[in-house]
């Protein structure tokens, strides 16, 4: 390689590729050559400058990859050039409250790599070994990007203590939701998919999960019918949206669990009434830790996740910008992911 390059995110809207600082590993680091990376709604939240007071630009982006260790610093064992990885993007100062309480994920100074420090859209990226996590060689790397949301979805149903046999009602599904839907599933829940889109609503149906349009469909009318005048036992909102707000709750039966997943920037007005009438309980789910993720590698490798209807596209570094604008405008996509070999 000639020179090894970065996408910056500079501005607002803007992206801007140029020469990767490469940096070698020091003791305890090895340096990976990212192969894919996803671009998420966080990515997107960011490009849109939502969080200019968090990201400090230039910023390079990206925490949904997969790839293969080129280098390992001083003192690194276990890990050899070669070794094909992910990364659990998480770093915490383990002296916290939540730290001490055992919740390292939700560390009240997180680090979030790839937002609060450099991510992985580049040609080569030191990372600490502490964030690695090994991926089967069996497991293409393109496939292996989906990683991160997948241990995304494993923690949100972990989170919800879906049972077998239970009704999950999915408001919203974009990549999340699908897989929150597919990780369901394959718990043994019933799930029914709500979501505007047509388009991932055919994703979702071909993926063999039901769905129903909230613009058209009686959605009440369609639970009802579903679970014999009851509700659902478990409901997700992963919309971001007030409308899907309002549905989580409405879809729940008594004793229903409401698992809030998706990040709304401003508060949201809810039916507590419903809360108190019905004996609901509200549960909110923040990334993942590290037994999410390894049950996330298993997901994706053993077929579970069916990675081929997921990933929409898969563009070159230079043409990342594009991709941005793409999934901004809200095209007929599900995931994007950026090839940076
Ligand atoms: N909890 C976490 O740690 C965590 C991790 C990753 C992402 N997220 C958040 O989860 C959310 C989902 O992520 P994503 O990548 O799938 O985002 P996305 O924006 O691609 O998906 C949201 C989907 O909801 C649909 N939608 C909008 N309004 C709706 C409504 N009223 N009813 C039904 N569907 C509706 C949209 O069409 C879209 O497909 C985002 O808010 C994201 O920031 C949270
Ligand atoms: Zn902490």
């Amino acid at each position: 390689m000639t020179t090894a390059l970065a996408v910056r995110y500079t501005a607002a809207h803007t992206l801007e590729i140029g020469p990767a600082s490469i940096r070698p590993p020091g003791p305890g680091e090895v340096e990976i050559a990212p192969a894919y990376v996803g671009i998420c709604g966080t990515d997107l939240h960011i490009f849109h400058g939502s969080m200019d007071t968090r990201v400090k630009t230039p910023a390079v982006l990206g925490h949904e990859m997969s790839g293969r260790i080129t280098r390992t610093g001083p003192g690194v064992t276990g890990w050899q050039p070669g070794d094909a990885v992910t990364v659990m993007p998480l770093r915490w100062d383990g002296d916290c409250p939540a730290c001490v309480a055992g919740h390292q994920h939700i560390c009240q100074h997180l680090d979030f790599v790839g937002i609060d420090s450099p991510g992985a859209m580049q040609q080569r990226w030191t990372v600490p070994v502490e964030i690695l996590v090994r991926l089967p060689e069996s497991l293409a790397l393109d496939r292996a990007a989906l990683v991160e949301p997948t241990a995304v979805a494993v923690h949100d149903v972990g989170r919800a203590a879906v049972r077998p046999g239970e009704r999950v009602v999915v408001v919203g599904g974009g990549p999340i939701g699908l897989l929150i839907g597919l990780v369901a599933r394959s718990g043994g829940a019933d799930v029914r998919l709500l979501e505007i889109s047509e388009h991932r609503r055919s994703i979702a149906e071909r993926m063999g999960l039901s769905t129903w349009n909230p613009v058209v469909d009686d959605v009440a009318e369609a639970v009802g019918a579903w679970t014999g005048g009851a509700g659902a036992e478990v409901s997700f909102e992963v919309s971001g949206a007030a409308g899907g707000v309002t549905t989580a709750v409405d879809v729940l039966g008594v004793r229903g669990r409401l698992c809030q997943v998706a990040i709304h920037p401003r508060p949201r007005e809810i039916d507590l009434h419903r809360f108190f009438w019905r004996e609901l309980t509200l549960v909110g789910a923040r990334l993942y830790e590290r037994a999410d993720f390894e049950r996330a590698v298993v997901l994706v490798a053993d077929g579970t996740v069916p990675a081929d209807l997921l990933i929409s596209k898969v563009v070159p570094l230079a043409e990342a910008a594009a991709a941005f604008d793409t999934l901004d405008k809200g095209g007929d996509v599900v995931k994007i992911l950026v090839r940076c070999a």
